[in-house]
């Protein structure tokens, strides 16, 4: 550890949230402000039941989603989720009519709602040459589902198996592979060109598998991809305080009810949408990297996405006491088979949404009026 002062504030460009997941109905109402509160834009995750998957339905997410905006000019940056029936030229009419930024996608099966998803990515290869040709990111969630593949072993395998052939068959592509979680996942990103980039979640930054597993199964740390070996955080830690512009901030904010969460066959999913600026400030002091804050949560995925910086700022301040964060988010909804619906009206303790709780102190929140 330096001997240097401690840094007790900072200000930074606001940040942007590169992957978030807001839902619909009573959650999407309750999760929005949190976002919009440190985050002046969020690519939104289109995995809604049923998917969003035309240019139309987008819109009408983003208006929902503008609905719950408390005040203030946060922007949602919508996506479209990519089945092997989507039309080349429906995504073509979405990107010129600028009601979308990114496609998302999810191999079949692989996580929440994702059955949709891809099974063969030859299938959605015209798509993917409209993207290449367009500039427009495809947002990738990178893990294999063969189920005699291990768990733990899934992102690798998908390297291996999907992206570096993808990257042989598109070099124009322009990839985001979404909340890396492996040393594997940042030795790809740093192996390719400026085509591909990588988004980290601040929970992948702090957590390790034993803490989901060791003395206990801790249901609000599970998510996919699944936390890992210690060693495989460190390099991401690495990374995402290095000031390489290719990694960057994606949330992953991922919110279920608690009784989905706290279940014999629980959701994936970690809520961090209230505490991450709080959560990066403490990690990146950590690794006396504060200065490259700013860089990793509110330029490099801006740079990424060609879009501009923000032009407002944010102040991060460093407490004397481990910061409070608030434990839960309570909603007026819950419960699809999936919890994600939002359309019946059951109020109670197990409809409320379990902040991240970051294991650890933190001692660093945003500056808020
Ligand atoms: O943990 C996760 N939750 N990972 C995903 O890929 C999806 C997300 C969700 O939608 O709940
Ligand atoms: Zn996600």
């Amino acid at each position: 550890m330096s001997d240097a002062p401690k840094i007790e504030s900072l200000t930074i460009i606001r940040p942007d949230d590169f992957h978030v997941h807001f839902r619909d109905g009573g959650v999407l109402r309750a999760v929005v402000p949190s976002t919009a509160r440190d985050f002046a834009r969020a690519i939104v995750m289109p995995n809604l039941i049923p998917p969003v998957v035309t240019g139309e339905q987008a819109s009408a997410y983003k208006a929902r989603i503008l609905d719950c905006v408390p005040e203030g000019s946060f922007q949602p940056l919508m996506t479209l989720y990519l089945t092997e029936t989507t039309q080349p030229e429906n995504v073509r009419q979405a990107i010129d009519n600028k009601l979308i930024h990114a496609i998302k996608l999810y191999p079949a099966g692989a996580t929440t709602n994702s059955d949709s998803g891809v099974h063969c990515v030859e299938r959605v290869i015209p798509v993917l040459e409209v993207l290449a040709e367009t500039g427009t990111p495809l947002c990738v969630h990178g893990e294999v589902t063969d189920p005699d593949i291990d768990i733990f072993d899934r992102e690798a395998a998908f390297i291996d198996k999907v992206l570096l052939p993808l990257r042989e068959r598109l070099p124009e592509l322009r990839i985001v592979m979404e909340h890396i979680t492996t040393r594997d996942g940042v030795d790809f990103v740093k192996s390719q060109d400026d085509n591909v980039a990588a988004t980290i979640t601040p929970h992948h930054l702090m957590l390790n598998r034993n803490h989901l597993l060791a003395g206990g199964i801790r249901p609000h740390y599970y998510c996919l991809p699944i936390v890992k070996r210690e060693s495989h955080r460190q390099a991401l830690r690495v990374a995402a305080t290095s000031g390489d512009s290719r990694f960057f901030l994606g949330t992953d904010s991922a919110p279920h009810t608690r009784d989905t969460k706290e279940s014999a066959c629980g959701c994936a999913g970690v809520f961090n949408a209230p505490n991450t600026m709080g959560c990066l400030a403490q990690v990146f002091e950590e690794e006396q990297a504060l200065d490259k804050l700013e860089m990793f949560s509110s330029l490099a995925g801006s740079k990424f996405y060609r879009l501009p910086a923000n032009d407002s700022r944010i102040t991060l301040r460093r407490f004397a006491e481990p910061v409070k964060f608030p434990a839960m988010l309570a909603t007026a909804t819950t419960s699809s088979p999936a919890g994600l619906d939002g359309f019946d009206q059951v109020t109670g303790p197990d409809s409320s949404i379990v902040v991240f709780d970051p294991a650890q102190p933190v001692y660093w929140d945003v500056v808020r009026d």
